[in-house]
Order: C-alpha cells, then structure tokens, then sequence
C-alpha cells in the first residue's frame, strides 16, 4: 500500500483511499444486526468507563481538528465534558487531571514529541490514557493503557488526509461504544447510528467524484495570496484543517475561523481579493444544524454584499446556496456528527490541486517532516 500506484502524488492517492481507510477503520469494530460497537482494544473496563468524570482529547496539528470533532461526539453521544488541548500547549497550563478522567492522545505517527510529552504528562498525574495511532506498537501507542488504531494503511504525504478521516471515525465509534458502555443509547439508536457509519465510505466515494470540479477551482484561485475558511460547531474544526492543508502544501496563507466570529474582526479583511471558503452544509433532521444553517445563508448573502467571493460546501440538492455563492461543491446529507468526514474531502482536494498547479512538491513541503520528533 506504501506506493503510489496509479496516482502521481501520494498525498491524492491518500485522498482516494479514504473509502477503503474508513472501510478497515469501522467495519471490524460494529455489528449492525446485534446493534453494538466492539472496542476490546480500549483494555479499560467497562465500570472505569462508567465511572468516567471528564474526558481530555490532547494531540498536535490535524490530528488536534480531529479532537476538535470528537468533542462533539463524544459530548452529544455521553453527556461527559470533554476539553482539547494542543499537545505542546499541555505542560504548560499545568492541567488539572487525575484519577477517575481519560486522556485521548491521537496521533497518526505515534511518535510525535509533543504527543508523548503530553501523554507522559497526564499517565504522571493519575489519568488513564488511550491512544488512537496510525502506526501499530509506535511509541505512544505502547505507552497508552490502550490503544485504538484507524488502520488507515501507510501515510506517506507530509499532509495527513486518510489518516484525519479514519480519525475521526474512530472517535465516533469511541463515543457509540462509552455511549452503549453507560447506556445512554438504546439498541434503535446504536443501529441507527452504526448504519450511518458503515455508509460513510460510499459517500466518500461519492464527494471524490467533484474532484474536476475542485481541480477547476485551483485552476481559477492559484494566484490567491489569502483564504478564510469558515465552520460553525463540529464544522469548524474542518474549516481549521482546510485552511491547514491549503497552508501547509501551497504556501498560501489561509486561517481557519468560527464563522460566528467573523464578525467581531476577520469581516474587516473580507473583499475581493480574499475569498471565503465556508462549510454551509444542513442535516435536515437536526434543528441545531438548521438554525446554523439559515445564520450561514446570512453570512454569505452578507460577504457578497462586501464584494467578497465565497467557495461553500453544501448538502446534494441545495439550489439556495447554490444560487448565492460563487461556487459549491456538493456533499451527500449525513448526521450532523458525522457530515465533518465528508466535508473535509472537497478541501483536501482544493488544498492537493492548488499546490499542483503552482507546480509546488505537494508531497514534501518546504520545511516540513511527517512525524515532528523534536518538542
Ligand atoms: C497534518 O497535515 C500535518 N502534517 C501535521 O499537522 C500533523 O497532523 C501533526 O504534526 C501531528 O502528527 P501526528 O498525527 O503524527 O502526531
């Protein structure tokens, strides 16, 4: 799996692998017909489980906006408070942890130095620790009390893409599985849940067919010195990695922002010259996710009246959003929690055909190593 293939670059052929990836990382792990999520590997018993206070999800770069998203996973799906810390943040605010609380490293390499700082760190005052790694027996993962892997396959580019994806969906069957652990989900919403998830893959399938439409992107934005990527809630950690993955192999400055929060700075940059990339997508049968909806539609009807130009992410059969930005790409409607997994892929795929056109090495960018060993 450690070569290219068919691809020119590693980083899109890890971008195609991702049904395949969600693939290995959710089916081993669920039972549609018994209902139930089976994570042995976790090797915490069920009453620690249920006797869980607070959860800390602690990790570095993308696998951090994967935090970010478990946050809300794990927070809707368990009602327990979850906190997210960068890794090399983590010494330093002294975190008040101990006994009776988990601490999730997540780490694509499991060798990353901030990572295992901070996992050291928690094991020293008395948390429990579970790692989700990429890389079977990698440091971290050996030093965790268990361990979660995504079985991603080998992730060769610099950017991490399948990894991130795989992430993710194993934090969601990690809060279906503390969520069937302390009962709080009845077998109709395990089944309901576990069908969404073993859907995942054949969506995915589905968004990597805009690939033309997000190569005809990097066709017309190359040039673009700056981008705002915008999400509200569980949307706005992919609007960090979007804006991480255009930085960190194009060059191009991008920051990634609650879209809330435009208005109280970031509005004052928006104009021609700096187009927005949002995530305006709607799971229609989330009222949440319907009142974020219509203040999104706001947003961009408001960033046009500013000159601004808006790239959106919008769920299939959505001719409002359509009609009002300059450009959408279309994502198959998912469950809110889980509508992230397929939000990322049109932006991997903006970031991959960016760099490409401006003739960059997208698979070793400048400055750069995939595993950080060094704190
Ligand atoms: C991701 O695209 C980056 N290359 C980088 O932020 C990476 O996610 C970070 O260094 C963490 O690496 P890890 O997951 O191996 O710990």
């Amino acid at each position: 799996m450690a070569d290219k293939g068919r691809f020119p670059h590693y980083m899109i052929k890890e971008i195609f692998d991702q049904p395949q990836g969600l693939r290995d990382a959710i089916e081993p792990r669920v039972s549609l017909e018994e209902g139930i999520v089976k994570l042995d590997e976790v090797r915490i018993s069920p009453e620690e489980l249920r006797a869980l206070r607070r959860i800390n999800i602690v990790a570095s770069g993308t696998s951090r906006h994967a935090g970010m998203a478990g946050q809300y996973m794990i927070q809707e799906l368990t009602n327990i408070p979850v906190d997210v810390d960068y890794a090399s943040e983590f010494e330093y605010r002294n975190p008040l942890i101990g006994r009776g609380e988990l601490t999730i490293v997540i780490t694509q390499s499991g060798e990353t130095a901030d990572t295992t700082a901070a996992q050291r760190e928690a094991r020293a005052k008395g948390s429990r620790t579970i790692a989700i790694s990429n890389v079977v027996d990698s440091t971290i993962a050996r030093e965790a009390d268990g361990v979660i892997y995504t079985n991603a396959g080998p992730e060769i580019s610099i950017a991490s893409t399948k990894a991130f994806t795989a992430q993710m969906a194993v934090l969601f069957l990690f809060a279906l599985y503390l969520g069937q652990v302390r009962e709080k989900l009845s077998k109709e919403q395990m089944r309901r849940y576990i069908r969404e998830l073993l859907e995942l893959p054949g969506n995915v399938e589905t968004v990597l067919q805009s690939a033309p439409e997000c190569e005809q992107l990097g066709e017309k934005y190359h040039k673009v010195q700056d981008f705002l990527f915008l999400g509200r809630a569980i949307h706005y950690p992919i609007a960090m990695d979007g804006a991480l993955k255009l930085k960190e192999v194009s060059y191009i400055h991008a920051e990634g922002y609650p879209t809330g929060e435009t208005k109280h700075g970031p509005n004052a940059l928006i104009d021609e010259s700096l187009p927005v990339v949002m995530i305006a997508t709607c799971d229609r049968n989330d009222p949440g996710s319907v009142l974020r909806y219509e203040k999104n539609l706001a947003n961009i009807k408001g960033f046009k009246e500013q000159s601004g130009r808006v790239i959106a992410i919008a769920t299939q059969g959505d001719e409002t959003i359509r009609r009002i930005a300059d450009h959408t790409i279309f994502v198959p409607e998912a469950q809110e929690l889980l509508s992230p997994i397929l939000e990322i892929v049109p932006l991997q795929l903006f970031a991959y055909y960016m760099t490409v056109r401006k003739g960059l090495d997208v698979d070793r960018p400048r400055n750069l190593v995939k595993s950080v060993m060094l704190e």
